[in-house]
């Protein structure tokens, strides 16, 4: 099988072509069908989204079965001072891909967000529940969707939240940072979703890739939290000395407005492949072993 990973530099997109190397992970063993699969891996450097032609020419060329688009602009305030950027890749870019992937009949699974709903929920958002996203992000994200639903047949758009994959830079990595540096924070209390382990979200974006069940998928970590509950269990896994004290998002004076409640409940997910995603505080808990264990090589 030929799958295309596209922004493959990325933390999901490099735990994807590591998984698919290792062919498995703390989940388990990833579907057959896998097997001594070809993998091009390509990043902004090699294939730029925004550039039509060079998507059409490079997806025409290699006939992939399977695309995942792990391309994006995921700045959040960077997308509300540059919102054509953001629209380019985050929504014109899926759309290159989904076309050129229509044309070649491969399926694409594309990645999206909580942030395409408004946040103001009081229970976890379900895939049908209706989209208002209110920041440049959001909305980037949310034309990106509709654009790959009305391109190719063969879509699975995976929403996901608050990621953290061992390359890059995510909320993980600076709170540690942070915490070592400074041994107090203070972190928002108000605003509440699911912290996702890039490896579980890979898992199961390649289990439901096998099948037929199109569409969209919401797909995080079990259980919800504050990102000052987040921090706290950051710190306390890290064995940081470090006080964690809460504040509200207005004391925090970010530009881009975060949604106040954004967490997903996992429903198509649980009615196709299953919903094995793990409880957030052991994926994170793995996830700081890993982090020290490539800290210590
Ligand atoms: N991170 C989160 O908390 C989070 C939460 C919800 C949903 N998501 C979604 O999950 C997906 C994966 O996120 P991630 O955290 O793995 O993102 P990431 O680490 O920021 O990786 C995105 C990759 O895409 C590349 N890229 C940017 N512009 C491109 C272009 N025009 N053409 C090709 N590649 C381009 C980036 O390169 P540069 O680094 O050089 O720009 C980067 O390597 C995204 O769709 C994101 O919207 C992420």
């Amino acid at each position: 099988m030929k799958i295309l990973i596209t922004g493959s530099k990325g933390q999901l997109g490099n735990t994807l072509c590591e998984l698919l190397k290792a062919q498995k992970n703390s989940l388990g063993s990833i579907p057959e069908i896998y097997k001594g699969c070809e993998v091009t891996a390509v990043d902004v450097d090699t294939l730029d989204i925004t550039d039509k032609t060079a998507t059409d020419k490079s997806i025409s060329k290699l006939k992939p079965e399977l695309i995942i688009n792990c391309a994006a602009m995921t700045n959040v305030d960077g997308c509300e001072t540059d919102r054509d950027l953001a629209e380019a890749v985050n929504a014109l870019g899926p759309e290159n891909l989904a076309i050129a992937a229509e044309k070649v009949k491969a399926k694409l699974v594309h990645v999206s967000t909580d942030y395409v709903f408004r946040g103001d929920a009081t229970v976890p958002y379900v895939e049908t529940d209706e989209c208002d996203p209110v920041t440049a992000y959001g909305a980037s994200k949310r034309n990106g969707e509709i654009k790959v639903m009305a391109s190719c047949k063969k879509h699975f758009i995976f929403r996901t939240s608050w990621l953290y994959g061992l390359v890059g830079n995510n909320f993980v990595k600076t709170i540690r940072r942070f915490a070592k540096e400074r041994g107090a924070l203070t972190v928002v209390n108000d605003q509440r979703g699911n912290p996702t382990n890039c490896e579980d979200l890979a898992y199961h974006i390649l289990l439901a890739a096998k099948t037929e069940n199109y569409g969209i998928y919401h797909c995080t970590g079990t259980g919800e939290c504050t990102w000052f509950d987040f921090a706290k269990k950051i710190v306390e896994f890290s064995g940081i000395p470090c006080t964690v004290d809460p504040c509200t998002t207005e004391q925090s004076n970010r530009p881009a407005k975060r949604p106040a409640y954004s967490s997903l409940d996992n429903r198509h997910l649980r009615e196709t492949v299953g919903d094995g995603m793990r409880e957030w505080t052991v994926a994170l808990k793995e996830y700081i072993e890993q982090l020290e264990l490539a800290e210590k090589a």
